[in-house]
């Protein structure tokens, strides 16, 4: 059965744009995009065009790839004092001459609606709820939500240890709390006979960015088929599993497109809706 994460990713996006309406929220994000990646340049025009959907004001600030790393970081600064500005998103892979680390750690964390800043990070792993979870892996949670797939007990194979997914999707299967208390294995590229570690996987999140890589013989009948690929290829997008093969043998798969693509736009508005909310709501209070 196809997990339909386009359905979902409306659902939520419908709650996210009552919300504001609801709470007479005008909130703000500023996407920063450094150089002339196309990918980044799809994603981040197709994030804009989400938040427009639901009523969250955008501004997209490019930068070109030679942008030095004092220029972004008093951007950052700006930002972070703006009061517009209730996320801030820097759009990934950045140019190699900037250190990754040092501009996510530049962001306000009350701001990094992306869940990437160190700060947001130890707060989903002691499970303090008062941080923003990364956009894929909560997507991924709430997918297996809607659908009222188990992982209790189950036991879950992540392929692919970014910091983007697979590391945080791996913490959150295993966290004690519903959708979590799996067993978990993290996969990478140096892990020893991927197919064997596959075929004992009840629920497989596959996130390397190896296009079609998973085929129908790695996979446990039954088993629960979490796609995170995306790769252009020719003129089709395609994921890391051979959705065509492995979906005749899975329990339920998310396609590619329309499954976890969708939610991980999802769970950015409802981050930044949730930091307009809690911005609001301090206003209030010190009223
Ligand atoms: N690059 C790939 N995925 C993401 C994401 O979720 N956020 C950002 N900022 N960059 C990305």
């Amino acid at each position: 059965m196809d997990i339909d994460g386009k359905k979902v990713a409306l659902e939520i996006k419908e709650e996210i744009r009552q919300g504001i309406k609801a709470h007479k929220l005008v909130p703000g994000l500023a996407f920063v995009l450094i150089g002339e990646d196309p990918p980044s340049q799809t994603y981040v025009r197709m994030k804009e065009k989400a938040c427009h959907e639901v009523g969250i004001f955008s501004k997209k600030i490019e930068l070109p790839s030679n942008v030095s790393e004092k220029e972004l970081l008093t951007l950052l600064s700006s930002l972070n004092e703006d009061p517009k500005y209730h996320g801030i998103l820097v759009q990934m892979p950045l140019p190699k001459h900037l250190d990754t680390l040092k501009i996510l750690t530049a962001i306000d964390p009350a701001k990094d609606v992306d869940g990437f800043h160190p700060l947001n990070i130890g707060k989903m792993v002691v499970g303090d709820p008062t941080g923003f979870l990364p956009c894929t892996p909560f997507g991924i949670i709430k997918l297996l939500e809607a659908y009222k797939i188990k992982t209790e007990g189950k036991e879950a194979l992540v392929l692919g240890r970014s910091l983007i997914v697979g590391r945080p999707i791996a913490h959150l299967l295993s966290q004690k709390a519903p959708f979590g208390n799996a067993t978990v294995t993290l996969a990478h590229s140096h892990s020893k006979d991927l197919k064997a570690l596959c075929k004992q996987a009840d629920i497989l999140v596959a996130a390397m960015g190896n296009p079609l890589s998973i085929t129908a013989d790695m996979v446990k009948p039954g088993a629960v088929v979490i796609d995170v690929g995306i790769t252009r290829k020719e003129t089709k997008i395609v994921g890391d599993v051979d959705y065509e093969n492995v979906s005749k043998v899975a329990s339920y798969i998310t396609p590619v497109p329309g499954g976890v693509g969708p939610m991980t736009i999802a769970m950015l508005l409802y981050n930044t809706y949730l930091s307009a909310k809690s911005h609001s709501e301090k206003l209030l209070y010190r009223e």
